[in-house]
C-alpha cells in the first residue's frame, strides 16, 4: 500500500508568498508509480490560493489543519467541510492535541468533526496520544488512554455510509514526542500501531491506515515507515526546513 506522508505547517509561514515558496519543494520526482501521497497543511488562509497551484501539480494534496462540524450559519470564526471540499482540499487533520491542549478541544468535539468530515467525504486525519506523565506509568496506561480516546473521538462511526469509512486515517502521535526532538522508539510506535487497527477492526469491523507523528525528520522517517503497518507519517516542525523536505519526500517514495 502506498504511505501517506503529511506534512503540518501550524501558525506558519507568515505571508502568501513564503507560502507559495515552500510548496514548491513539495513537489515529487517524476515517476509513473507513484509510492507515496504527499498531503500538505498549510493554514487556511493559504488555502485557497494554493489550490490552485496544487491543481496543477497531481502529487501534493492539500489539507486543512482543523473543520467545523456545522454546514453553515452563525458560528464566528468557523470553516466547515463543504467550504474545504469547493476549493478541492482532500483532507483534514482533526483533533491534534495543540488543539486538544491550547483550544481546549474535547473528544465530543472531536467526535463530531470526525463524523462531520466523514459524512461529507473529505478524508480525517483523527490524532491521539498520550502525554508523557501517562506514557510514564507504562504500555498498559498508555493503551487505555488511546483506546479511550478512540472510543469517544470515533463515538456513533457506525451512522456513516460504509464506503466513506475509508477516508478515515489514524495518527498516533504521543504528545511528548511532538516538538520536541524526541521521536517514539520505532518499535514503540509500531506496537501501539498494530494494537490501533486491531483494536479498530475489533470494535468497528474496519481496516484503518495508522501514521505515526512526532519530531520525525529525513534521519529517521524510514525506521517508521519501513514496517508494513506503519502507513506513513505526520511531519510538523520539519515540514518548514526546505532541505529535509526534499528529503523526506525522495525517502518516503523510494
Ligand atoms: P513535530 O510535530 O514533527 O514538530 O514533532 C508533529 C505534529 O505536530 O504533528
Amino acid at each position: 500500500m502506498n504511505k501517506i506522508i503529511i506534512f503540518n505547517w501550524k501558525m506558519n509561514p507568515s505571508s502568501l508568498k513564503e507560502a507559495k515558496k515552500l510548496l514548491t519543494y513539495y513537489k515529487q520526482p517524476t515517476t509513473n508509480d507513484k509510492k507515496v501521497e504527499i498531503v500538505v497543511c498549510p493554514p487556511f488562509v493559504y488555502l485557497s490560493e494554493l489550490s490552485s497551484v496544487v491543481s496543477l501539480r497531481s502529487s501534493v494534496n492539500l489539507a486543512a489543519q482543523d473543520i467545523f462540524w456545522e454546514e453553515k450559519g452563525a458560528y464566528t470564526g468557523e470553516i466547515s467541510v463543504k467550504m474545504l471540499k469547493n476549493l478541492g482540499v482532500e483532507y483534514a487533520i482533526i483533533g491534534h492535541s495543540e488543539r486538544r491542549q491550547y483550544l481546549k478541544e474535547t473528544d465530543e468535539m472531536i467526535n463530531k468533526k470526525v463524523l462531520a468530515g466523514l459524512k461529507d467525504n473529505l478524508k480525517v486525519v483523527l490524532c491521539v496520544g498520550e502525554n508523557l506523565a501517562i506514557r510514564k506509568l507504562g504500555i498498559k496506561a498508555v493503551k487505555n488512554f488511546v483506546r479511550n480516546q478512540l472510543e469517544k473521538d470515533l463515538e456513533k462511526l457506525s451512522s456513516i455510509k460504509h464506503q466513506l469509512l475509508k477516508n478515515l486515517i489514524i495518527t498516533y502521535e504521543p504528545i511528548w514526542a511532538i516538538g520536541t526532538g524526541i521521536p517514539a522508539r520505532p518499535e514503540d510506535a509500531l506496537a501501539m500501531i498494530k494494537f490501533i487497527k486491531s483494536l479498530v477492526v475489533s470494535r468497528w469491523s474496519l481496516v484503518v491506515s495508522v501514521l505515526y507523528g512526532g519530531s520525525v525528520n529525513s534521519q529517521n522517517i524510514k525506521d517508521f515507515i519501513k514496517y508494513n503497518e506503519i502507513d506513513g507519517a505526520l511531519v510538523g516542525g520539519t515540514s518548514l526546513k526546505t532541505a529535509e523536505i526534499k528529503n523526506i519526500v525522495k525517502i518516503s517514495s523510494s
